[in-house]
């Protein structure tokens, strides 16, 4: 059997449980596809896996199975197909979040690995674009952010929203997304993302290391909080009668003075979904769709990569490059 690179743990703990490893290239089993990994994107939970789910309480966390190789968001190139695939054939440029939420599941997600397999209908095409490591960015925050405003909240035009957690993963396509729904956007970040968020398209940037947010805004119809947390009720004065909080993280949210206030919830797990994918994939294509790129490490230097993430102050993504870019093309960005 060939064998490729991953990156594998064998135990949970610090970023130094990440090591690269040579493996067997896994084979694609029916309605699966071989995708040829050329970048992987990083997300919170691939840090909480390499935790051990730490962050959540016992009686719910999942079981990983160990050796793991964690990584759900990939872009790359179509290697092979399983039995039943009709949709892609060998060379497709695809992108897609890989079995999630199934982190549980043997082997995991598999993303940080120079191939994976993938449900051929989490996938779609790669908009021609953007580089590997610039769609390795979307899947998983770019999904987040459309089935919050799409799916759970359903988003009407001219809402005034405020995006808080609005320069991360989640946050940066949250703020677009309300915006091509003709929203009012206030996006809620510490001071060094406001140019980022203005040229998204941001209407108004308040930065919660200077401003009381609860003191400073009021009549928000939709609150998409990307941050929660204990003090997650002192958004409450912001909302008007009636509005909407979406909590993308736990959070503290007082639920009883928010129903007295007619202040109801949506929200719900991101999942795979290879139709919004595309369509995703075509928001880009029509340039109403951008990406930030916080920053950019090679496959081997995976626990550096966890190492920038547990810094936080996130702008945008964290995203493994795993095979090399040609000089000139797109990918090479
Ligand atoms: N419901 C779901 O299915 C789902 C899906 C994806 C993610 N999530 C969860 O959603 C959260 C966000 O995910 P992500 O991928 O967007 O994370 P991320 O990329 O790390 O972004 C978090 C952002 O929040 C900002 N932030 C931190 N503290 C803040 C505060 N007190 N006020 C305002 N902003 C603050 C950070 O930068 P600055 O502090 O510099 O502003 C950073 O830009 C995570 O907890 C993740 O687990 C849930």
């Amino acid at each position: 059997m060939p064998a490729m690179k991953a990156v594998r743990m064998h135990r949970t703990g610090e970023p130094g449980v990440l090591a690269v490893e040579e493996v067997p290239r896994p084979e694609p089993g029916t309605g699966d596809v071989l995708v040829r990994v050329h970048a992987a994107g990083l997300n919170p939970p691939d840090w909480y896996a390499r935790k051990g789910f730490s962050n959540i309480p016992e009686a719910l966390r999942p079981t990983l199975p160990l050796p793991y190789t964690p990584g759900t968001d990939i872009s790359g190139v179509v290697a092979a197909v399983g039995h039943g695939v009709t949709p892609w054939q060998e060379g497709d440029e695809v992108f897609g979040l890989v079995r999630f939420p199934s982190l549980e599941m043997e082997n995991g997600g598999r993303g940080y690995a120079e191939y994976t397999t993938s449900p051929a209908s989490q996938l779609a095409r790669k908009p021609a674009g953007l580089s590997h490591v610039e769609a390795a960015a979307v899947p998983m925050a770019g999904l987040t952010a459309y089935q919050y405003v799409f799916d759970h909240i359903k988003l009407d035009e001219g809402r005034r929203v405020l995006v808080n957690g609005a320069a991360g993963g989640v946050g940066h396509f949250a703020v677009q997304l309300a915006k091509s729904q003709g929203a009012y956007v206030i996006g809620v970040a510490s001071g060094r993302h406001e140019t980022f968020l203005r040229e998204l398209g941001v209407d108004e940037f308040l930065d919660y290391t200077t401003t009381r947010v609860e003191d400073e805004v009021r009549d928000v119809d939709v609150l998409i909080d990307c941050v929660g947390g204990p003090d997650a009720h002192r958004f409450l004065p912001v909302l008007r009668p009636g509005g909407v909080i979406s909590p993308v993280f736990h959070g503290d949210y007082h639920r009883e003075r928010a129903a007295e206030l007619g202040i109801t919830f949506r929200s719900g797990q991101v999942h795979s979904d290879g139709e919004q994918m595309a369509e995703l994939g075509r928001l880009f294509e029509e340039g109403r769709l951008r990406v930030g790129i916080d920053s950019v490490f090679p496959l081997a230097e995976a626990a550096k990569a966890h190492e920038r993430a547990e810094r936080g102050h996130i702008q945008g993504k964290i995203v493994l490059r795993v095979a090399p870019d040609q000089i000139g093309s797109p990918a090479s960005r």
